[in-house]
């Protein structure tokens, strides 16, 4: 399980690279979810009950201090991944302002005051995540670099 997910982070980390072959975002968003919806077909397989530590859905004592870590920063963090939270929720065709919705729509079930992110917020989570893209292609080029001193 672990190393599946490891190799999806992997995989999604160059999907989002900008000179990536990006098929998908050529086609039109085909419809825009809400929260509600985002959560109950995709993010309720693991946070209903709770699958590999995930925070449960309405379980304040797991989300509060979660969202103590503000919404931009949690949000980036879970959209690329985290431990066994695949990037993206697994999903490549869900859209960040979506997941981002998702994820507000869980923290107000945790009870925390995070609204629908607004454009404003949805660039601060965008900045977000482009910051965790460096420093995961700089551990990436690491890897590679310490590949020729592996043989
Ligand atoms: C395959 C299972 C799985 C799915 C599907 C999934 N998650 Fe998670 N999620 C996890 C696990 C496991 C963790 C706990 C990661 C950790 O901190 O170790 C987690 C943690 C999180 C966190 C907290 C991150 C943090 O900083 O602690 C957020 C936010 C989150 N998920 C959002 C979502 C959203 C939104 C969806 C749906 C779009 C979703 N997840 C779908 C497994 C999943």
């Amino acid at each position: 399980m672990t190393i599946r997910f490891a190799a999806a982070t992997f995989w999604a980390t160059f999907a989002l690279l900008p000179d990536a072959p990006a098929l998908a975002q050529n086609e039109p968003p085909a419809r825009s979810r809400s929260g509600e919806t985002v959560y109950r077909e995709i993010c309720s397989a693991c946070h209903e009950k709770g699958v590999a530590h995930a925070p449960k859905f309405g379980d304040r004592s797991a989300w509060t201090p979660i969202a103590e870590e503000g919404q931009h920063v949690v949000t980036a963090e879970a959209w690329v991944g985290v431990r066994a939270m695949p990037p993206r929720a697994g999903q490549d065709d869900l859209t960040l302002a979506e997941f981002s919705r998702g994820v507000a729509y869980m923290a107000r079930n945790g009870g925390a005051d995070w609204p629908d992110p607004d454009a404003r917020m949805l660039a601060r989570i965008a900045r977000e995540v482009g910051r965790h893209i460096d420093e995961r292609i700089a551990e990436l080029r690491r890897m590679k670099r310490e590949l020729a001193t592996a043989r």
